[in-house]
C-alpha cells in the first residue's frame, strides 16, 4: 500500500482518541461475524446516517452530513430478505431496519393503535402491513441476523468502521460493505477543538481555548461577532478499506451529488482511484426514483423504479412521466445522465427491493470467481 496513505491512517487514529464503547462495539461484532462465520453465511456491513463534526469537545455545537438514515436502513431489510447477516452500523437517532416503518414521521405510533376493551391493540387498518413487517423482524430476531450498532460523529465512524472491517475479514470474498452513510469531508482535529461551548458574547470569548494538552490554534473561533470555522480534510478511508482492512471483501461506495451534470464522472473517478467493485452514484432530489451503478464489471447502468404520476421538472413545469426503462436510455452502448425531472411524493416500490437483488447478484459472481482462483502459494 501507498506509504503515504499508511502515514495518514497512523496519524488520524493516533491523533482522534477512539470511542468510548469501542471495546464493547469489538465483542459484539466478533462475536456476530465469526458465528455466522461457522454457519457459512454471507455478511453485510450496511453504513447509515451522516455523520456529525463537532466543534467543541464537549459538544453543544457540530456540522451534520444530509441522510435521514432512509437508504441504509432500507437496504438492510432487502439484504436480510436475501439470506444475509447484516451489521448495520448507523447514526444513532436514524432511521432503523423495520422500525422505519412507524417512525420518523409526522405520525406517532399510537396512531397505528387503539383501545379495545381495556386492551391495546393494532388498529384494523394497518394489523395486514403491520404483520408482514412483524413477521420479517420476528424471523430476523429468531435467526439472530442482525447486529445494530451505532455512532454520531465522524471519529466514532472511522474508528467503528476500520475495527468491524478488520474482524470481517476472515470471511473473504462473503463479506459485503455497503457504505450508504453520508461521511464529512472536513473536520475539526481533535488537537485544534477548543474544550467548552464556543461563546457568542466577547466579553467571554477568551473561555473558547484548545482542550488541555494542545498548542495548536483552534479550528474554531470568534473574531468580534464572527464564528470563524477552518476545517481540515478527512482523509479518504476508502483506499484503505479496498488495499488494507478488507481486500477480498465486495466493496460498494455511494457517490452523493445535486449536480446532474457531474454525477457520472464523480462516480467513475472513485471507481478509477480506489478500485473497488461498485460505485452508486445518486442525486439528492431524486435518489428514491433513480441510481446509477458504476462499476468495471458493468459498465454505467441506470435503475429507476416506474414515475407514473406528475412529476416537476427543475425548469418547474409539470409533465406526466411514464413508465422508466429499466435500462436506462440508451445512447449507443451508454446509457445517458439522469433524468432532469423532480418526482413529488413516494415511489410506488422501494428502489432498494431493485438495488439489492443486483448487488447478490454481482456478489455471487465474485464469490464464484474468487472459488476459481488458484489458491496463493
Ligand atoms: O439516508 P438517505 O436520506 O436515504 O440518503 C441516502 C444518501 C444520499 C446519503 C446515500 O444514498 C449516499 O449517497 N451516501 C453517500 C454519501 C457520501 O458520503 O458521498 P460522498 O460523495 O461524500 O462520498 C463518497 C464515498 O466516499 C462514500 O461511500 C464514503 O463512504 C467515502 N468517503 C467519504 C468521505 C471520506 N472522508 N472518506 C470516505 O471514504
Amino acid at each position: 500500500m501507498d506509504p503515504s496513505i499508511q502515514e495518514a491512517e497512523s496519524h488520524y487514529f493516533t491523533n482522534e482518541p477512539p470511542p468510548r464503547d469501542l471495546q464493547a462495539t469489538v465483542t459484539l461484532a466478533r462475536e456476530f461475524i465469526n458465528r455466522h462465520a461457522t454457519e457459512g453465511r454471507r455478511l453485510v456491513l450496511v453504513t447509515s446516517g451522516g455523520t456529525t463534526v463537532p466543534l467543541e469537545t464537549q459538544t453543544v455545537r457540530y456540522i451534520d452530513n444530509f441522510s435521514a438514515g432512509t437508504r441504509g436502513a432500507t437496504s438492510a431489510e432487502y439484504f436480510l430478505q436475501e439470506g444475509y447477516a447484516v451489521i448495520f452500523l448507523h447514526r444513532q437517532f436514524s432511521l432503523l431496519p423495520y422500525s422505519r416503518h412507524y417512525s420518523h414521521n409526522t405520525r406517532s405510533f399510537l396512531d397505528y393503535m387503539k383501545e379495545e376493551d381495556g386492551r391495546v391493540v393494532v388498529d384494523g387498518q394497518h394489523q395486514e402491513e403491520m404483520l408482514r413487517v412483524l413477521r420479517q423482524y420476528d424471523e430476523v430476531k429468531r435467526e439472530n441476523r442482525l447486529l445494530i450498532l451505532s455512532f454520531v460523529n465522524i471519529t466514532e465512524y472511522l474508528w467503528d468502521l476500520r475495527e468491524v472491517a478488520k474482524l470481517m475479514r476472515p470471511l473473504g470474498p462473503r463479506a459485503i460493505f455497503y457504505l450508504a452513510a453520508a461521511v464529512s469531508d472536513f473536520f475539526v482535529p481533535h488537537d485544534r477543538m477548543v474544550e467548552h461551548k464556543i461563546q457568542s458574547n466577547e466579553e467571554f470569548s477568551g473561555a473558547s481555548l484548545p482542550s488541555e494538552g494542545t498548542s495548536k490554534p483552534p479550528a474554531a473561533r470568534t473574531e468580534g461577532r464572527s464564528l470563524i470555522i477552518d476545517l481540515e480534510p478527512v482523509p479518504k478511508f476508502l483506499k484503505q478499506l479496498v488495499d488494507g482492512w478488507a481486500p477480498e471483501g465486495m466493496i460498494v461506495s455511494f457517490k452523493l451529488e445535486t449536480d446532474p451534470a457531474i454525477l457520472v464522472k464523480k462516480a467513475l473517478y472513485s471507481l478509477n482511484k480506489y478500485s473497488h467493485h461498485l460505485v452508486i452514484g445518486n442525486l439528492l432530489l431524486t435518489r428514491k426514483w433513480e441510481v446509477v451503478f458504476v462499476s468495471a464489471l458493468e459498465g454505467e447502468k441506470w435503475i429507476r423504479v416506474p414515475r407514473n404520476r406528475r412529476a416537476k421538472s427543475i425548469s418547474g413545469n409539470e409533465s406526466l412521466v411514464g413508465l422508466a426503462d429499466p435500462d436506462g436510455k440508451k445512447d449507443g452502448n451508454r446509457t445517458v445522465s439522469a433524468d432532469l425531472s423532480i418526482p413529488e411524493g413516494e415511489p410506488a416500490v422501494e428502489i432498494e427491493s431493485i438495488i439489492i437483488p443486483e448487488i447478490t447478484t454481482m456478489h455471487t459472481k465474485i464469490i464464484e470467481k474468487a472459488q476459481t482462483k488458484p489458491p496463493v502459494t
